[in-house]
Order: C-alpha cells, then sequence, then structure tokens
C-alpha cells in the first residue's frame, strides 16, 4: 500500500496544481483526501475535516451518496457513452432537459449541455454574439460583467471574471469587447453615510451613463451572478436586480444570471434568480446540478432567443459548436437523479429551515475583532477581515490573513476558501444539520480566535 508521504512526493513531481503558487505549493503539499461521507471526508493520514466549501461549491447532497451512486453505475451497464451531435440524443439527456426546463425560471425552454461552468459561459457568449449577427446587428457584441464577479477562466470567460488573480500574467485579446461595472457590495463600495438604496441608485445610474457612452448598440448582454461567489460572496443589496434589469430591457441587452453557484437551493430557493427577481434571457448552470458526482454544465435560453439561433442554424447549414462530452448520458443520469432527489427530499426546504440558524452564527462573528463583516443567504455566507472595523481598513494583502484563518480552521477539522478581499467563504453541503452548523461555526470561531492571538504574539 502507498503511504501519504509517497503520495505527497508523487503529487509534487507530476501535478500541476490550478489557483496555487507553483513554488509554495512543492515547498508545502498536497492535502490528498481519500473519503468522504455526508459532510465530512477524509485525509490520507486519516484526518476528519468538514467540508465546508462543499468541495468547489458543489457537493449539495454530500458524500457517499448511494443513490447517485447508482444511478452512475446502471447507466454506465446500459450504454456508457453517445452524444447529442447531428440528431444523436438520449434517454437521460432528453429528461434532464426536460426537468431542468420544468424548474427553470421564467420562459427558459431551451436548454444546451456542456462539461464545466467555463464552457456554459463561453457558450451563453457565443451564443449572444450568434444572435446579433441573425438579427443583422453585427456591432452589438460588448458583454458588461462586474468587478469581483466570477465566471469561469476559459479565453472568453476569463474575460469576464473581474478579478486580478485571473488576468495578471495571461493575454486577453478581446477586451474591448468586455466591460466591468461596480460590484454590489454596499460594505466596501459604498460612500460615507450612502444608504443602500441610493447606492443600487447609484450603481444603476453607473450603467446607464456606461450604455450612453459606449452605446446601447454595441452591447449584447449583461451577465451576473446572483450572488458573487469566488469574488468573495458578495450579497447585493435585495433591489439591485430589480433596478438593473428594466434598464436591460429597455437598451435590447441580454440578461444572463450566472448560477453556477447559486442554482438548485443554495439561496433557499431553486435558483438565485428567484430570490432576487431576475428574470433572465439566458442562465449558466453547473456544479449542484449533479451534486458534483460527475462534470455537467448547461446554458438555457429563452424561446426567443432560441428562434433567432435556430433561423440562423438553418441559414447556415449547422450550429457549428458542440463538446464530444456535452450530451454525455452518464453526467446527465447522475444529474437527473440529483434533481429528483432534492425534490424527493425536500432539500430546498431543508435548506430554507435550517438557513436562519446558519445565518445567525455567521452574523454572530461579527463579534470577533477580525471580522468587518459578516454576510450570507441560504447556506452561503462570508466574512470579511479587517485591520480597523470602524473605517473598514484592510490588512496588508502581503499578510494573507484570510488564508491564515483557513489553514487555522483546518487544523480544528474545518475546510474552508479564502477568497480575493480577505474574505472567508462558508457554503457546506445544502444536507447539512443544525447540530452540524454549530460544529463547523464553533470551529470557525476558534480558528479566527487562533489567528488573533498569532497576530497579538506577532506584535
Ligand atoms: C459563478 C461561476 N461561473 C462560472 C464558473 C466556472 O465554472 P468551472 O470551474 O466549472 O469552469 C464558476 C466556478 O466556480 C462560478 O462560480
Amino acid at each position: 500500500m502507498t503511504t501519504p508521504n509517497s503520495l505527497e512526493a508523487r503529487d509534487i513531481a507530476h501535478l500541476v496544481h490550478p489557483y496555487t503558487d507553483l513554488r509554495a505549493h512543492e515547498a508545502k503539499g498536497p492535502l490528498i483526501i481519500t473519503g468522504g461521507r455526508g459532510i465530512w471526508v477524509e485525509d490520507a493520514e486519516g484526518r476528519r475535516y468538514i467540508e465546508g466549501l462543499a468541495g468547489l461549491w458543489c457537493v449539495a447532497l454530500g458524500f457517499g451518496e448511494q443513490r447517485l451512486i447508482e444511478a452512475a453505475r446502471r447507466q454506465m451497464e446500459r450504454i456508457a457513452y453517445t452524444h447529442t451531435f447531428a440528431h444523436r440524443s438520449s434517454e437521460p439527456v432528453i429528461m434532464l432537459a426536460e426537468k431542468l426546463v420544468a424548474m427553470a425560471p421564467g420562459a427558459l425552454n431551451r436548454v444546451f449541455f456542456v462539461n464545466s461552468g467555463s464552457e456554459a459561459v463561453d457558450t451563453a457568449i457565443k451564443l449572444a454574439w450568434y444572435y446579433n449577427n441573425a438579427r443583422g446587428k453585427p456591432e452589438k457584441k460588448r458583454i458588461i460583467a462586474r468587478r469581483r464577479g466570477y465566471h469561469g477562466v476559459t479565453v472568453a470567460a476569463g474575460h469576464l471574471t473581474g478579478l486580478a488573480y485571473a488576468r495578471a500574467g495571461f493575454d486577453l485579446p478581446m477586451r474591448d469587447r468586455f466591460l466591468h461595472l461596480t460590484p454590489p457590495s454596499h460594505y466596501r463600495e459604498g460612500l460615507p453615510g450612502e444608504s443602500e438604496e441610493a447606492f443600487t441608485d447609484r450603481l444603476a445610474f453607473e450603467l446607464e451613463t456606461l450604455i450612453a457612452a459606449v452605446g446601447a448598440e454595441t452591447i449584447a448582454a449583461f451577465i451576473a451572478e446572483p450572488v458573487m461567489g469566488a469574488g468573495g460572496v458578495i450579497v447585493p443589496p435585495a433591489d439591485y436586480f430589480r433596478k438593473i434589469q428594466p434598464i436591460l430591457r429597455r437598451h435590447d441587452i441580454l440578461m444572463i444570471a450566472d448560477e453556477v453557484i447559486c442554482g438548485f437551493g443554495r439561496t433557499g430557493n431553486a435558483w438565485g434568480s428567484d430570490t432576487y427577481g431576475i428574470e433572465p434571457d439566458m442562465v449558466t448552470c453547473a456544479k449542484q446540478l449533479s451534486s458534483g458526482y460527475q462534470p455537467i454544465a448547461a446554458l438555457l435560453m429563452t424561446d426567443a432567443v432560441f428562434e433567432v439561433v435556430a433561423e440562423q442554424s438553418a441559414k447556415l447549414g449547422v450550429l457549428g459548436m458542440g463538446y464530444t462530452y456535452g450530451g454525455h448520458p452518464v453526467p446527465a443520469a447522475v444529474a437527473l437523479r440529483t434533481l429528483e432527489i432534492y425534490e424527493e427530499d425536500g432539500t430546498f426546504a431543508h435548506v430554507r429551515r435550517v438557513s436562519p440558524r446558519f445565518l445567525e452564527r455567521l452574523k454572530a462573528l461579527e463579534q470577533h475583532p477580525l471580522v468587518g463583516e459578516a454576510r450570507g443567504v441560504g447556506l452561503l455566507g462570508g466574512i470579511e477581515l479587517v485591520r480597523d472595523k470602524r473605517t473598514r481598513e484592510q490588512f496588508d494583502p502581503a499578510l494573507k490573513l484570510a488564508a491564515k484563518v483557513v489553514e487555522n480552521c483546518a487544523a480544528r477539522g474545518l475546510l474552508l476558501r479564502p477568497l480575493p478581499g480577505d474574505v472567508v467563504g462558508i457554503c457546506p453541503p445544502l444536507v447539512i444539520s443544525e447540530d452540524e452548523i454549530d460544529d463547523l461555526f464553533d470551529r470557525l470561531a476558534g480558528a479566527l480566535e487562533d489567528t488573533s492571538g498569532a497576530l497579538d504574539r506577532a506584535a
């Protein structure tokens, strides 16, 4: 049997790790996860942790869910691979499309399957361009996103992601097609004394001003996560999207809701769009679509968008895009079973039931001297660390304080993730119980104490 240490050496020798300083990784080595049950995972040395970020915001049903394992096994036995190119199809893909449409917000009646959130966003961008070419509006191509938004890292989606780390060192050649606005963080972006209402009015005005400056005839779409996840868990003011959406409609700009994190119950409703009154023309979803058990993502679009796309494909003779694994029957079968389980088990209602405890324990962390703001919705939360609570001054980024808190959490058996802006993200599996929520926050509160203790000693 391989010992954990030799596994570590082999990881360092061969694996290129995303989201690390690769040299620092060589010095530190990996945390090798070998098993999991429910909200818990185990490492190669037998230590147990609460998976407080549900992997990467995805394992909604927890680990070891036999009904999903069985769905994958059954589908592999029947037909392990087929595709949806050129008139082919398969049962799980058809049934999954039907189920997604039935639960989708608004009039989203068409589904295109891909493998990842980034691919779903890339597909949304390409179809928005295709759509406007088809409508004889070839100049209408710009996409508006927000700073701190996360939409993936492929070449096109990477242009939309408004975070420095996703840009530095990479050429992003299509800059003039992608524009970024202020994120709806009242805490960080609000002016002194500015009410939340005045703040959202200002953001709506910023959008109007941008449209006037570059011309609505050059703008195809606006993309937004209902709640920003990877950029620092930014929960928008309740009326933010209600002010933004009419402006988009007025200027014939598509609204793309990036539901890759918020979709499937995370905010307490099926979609973040339901929680915030968004009526999207397109939706990207992934992650909790299969509870992270298989890679699968989707782009949903309205009939109105689809009809234009279909007409253009008839003119050109083909819709010239698709992926080998885009309509893979095994991830589709697992995703279909995932959506069935959400219904059978009442998972979204469970989120609404336990969310008050989650938010109460989250909010209580604002009492801690290091926590400037604790914010959340449903079972999604973030704490923003500050040097001075009154002025909201941040720590020197070189200190990497959020990463230190996350390290201290790991030492206490809790896995979380540091996010830009000195934020610690919290996003447990949706099946977490109230007792487990208490356990999670006890560990996090302890880790905050450990961190401030270390800061005091260093001072
Ligand atoms: C909102 C959002 N969109 C898109 C993506 C990209 O998804 P993927 O990593 O599957 O490409 C992510 C990933 O975290 C995300 O959070």
